[in-house]
C-alpha cells in the first residue's frame, strides 16, 4: 500500500498520528483519522466487550450475518487475525475482519452502518487492513464479494483488486455467485 495516495488526496481523510514502528499499541489505544467534514473516526483493534454491538451490527447489515462464535474466533490470535473496528464520538460504525495465512491477506467482512455510508468510512477500513498487511510482509490480498453488490465491488476496484474468478453458489442463503478479487500489495 502506498502511503502517497493520502498525499495526493484520493482517500477522503486525514492521517493524524500513525507510525508504523509503533502500529500494534496504537491499534490498542485507536488511530485517528479526520473525515472531510471535520468529524473524528478512530480505527481500533476489536475486543470481546464488542461483540454484541457488532453482532447487532452485523444482522442489520447483512442477510446471512456472522454468529457471535465466529466473531470470537477472529480475536482469538491476533497474529492470523486482523479485526478492526471504526468509530464516531464512541459509537461503533464500520468493522472488518480479516485472515492473515503465510504472506497472504483474506478480507473475510468489512461493513459500515448503513447511516453512515459514503463518508469515506469504508475507504479508511481497507486502507488500514493494507497498511498493516503491508507492515506484516503480506504480498497479496483476496476477498470474495457477492456477484451483485456494486457498491463494495466498487469500493475494492478503487485500491486496485481485480475480479480474478468466480466462486459459483458461494453464498448459501441464496446460492448467490461470488467474484474472487485480488490484489499485490
Ligand atoms: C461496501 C461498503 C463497506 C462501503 O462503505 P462506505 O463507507 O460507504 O464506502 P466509502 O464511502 O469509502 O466509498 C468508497 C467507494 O466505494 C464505492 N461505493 C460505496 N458506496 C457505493 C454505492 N452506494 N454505489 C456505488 N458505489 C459505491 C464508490 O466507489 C466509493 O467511492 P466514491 O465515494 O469516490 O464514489 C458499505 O456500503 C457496506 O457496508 N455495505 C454492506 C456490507 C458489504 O457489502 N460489505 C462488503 C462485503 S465484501
Amino acid at each position: 500500500m502506498d502511503a502517497s495516495l493520502n498525499e495526493r488526496n484520493e482517500i477522503p481523510f486525514i492521517w493524524t498520528d500513525f507510525r508504523v514502528q509503533d502500529y500494534k499499541r496504537q491499534l490498542e489505544q485507536g488511530i485517528r483519522f479526520r473525515l472531510k467534514d471535520d468529524k473524528d473516526f478512530c480505527v481500533r483493534n476489536i475486543g470481546k466487550n464488542d461483540i454484541d454491538t457488532i453482532s447487532r451490527i452485523e444482522k442489520s447489515v447483512f442477510s446471512d450475518p456472522w454468529t457471535e462464535m465466529i466473531i470470537k474466533t477472529y480475536l482469538e490470535d491476533d497474529y492470523y487475525f486482523l479485526a478492526f473496528l471504526g468509530q464516531i464520538s464512541n459509537e461503533v460504525v464500520s468493522y472488518s475482519f480479516c485472515r492473515m495465512i503465510l504472506d497472504e491477506l483474506h478480507i473475510d467482512n468489512l461493513a459500515v452502518r448503513k447511516e453512515y455510508r459514503r463518508l469515506g468510512l469504508g475507504t479508511i477500513m481497507v486502507w488500514m487492513l493494507l497498511k498493516v498487511a503491508k507492515i506484516r510482509d503480506v504480498n497479496r490480498a483476496y476477498l470474495e464479494v457477492r456477484i451483485s453488490n456494486g457498491s463494495a465491488i466498487s469500493l475494492y476496484e478503487k485500491f486496485g483488486f481485480r475480479k480474478v474468478g468466480v466462486r459459483p453458489r458461494y453464498y448459501a442463503d441464496n446460492n448467490e455467485d461470488a467474484f474472487l478479487m485480488t490484489k499485490e500489495l
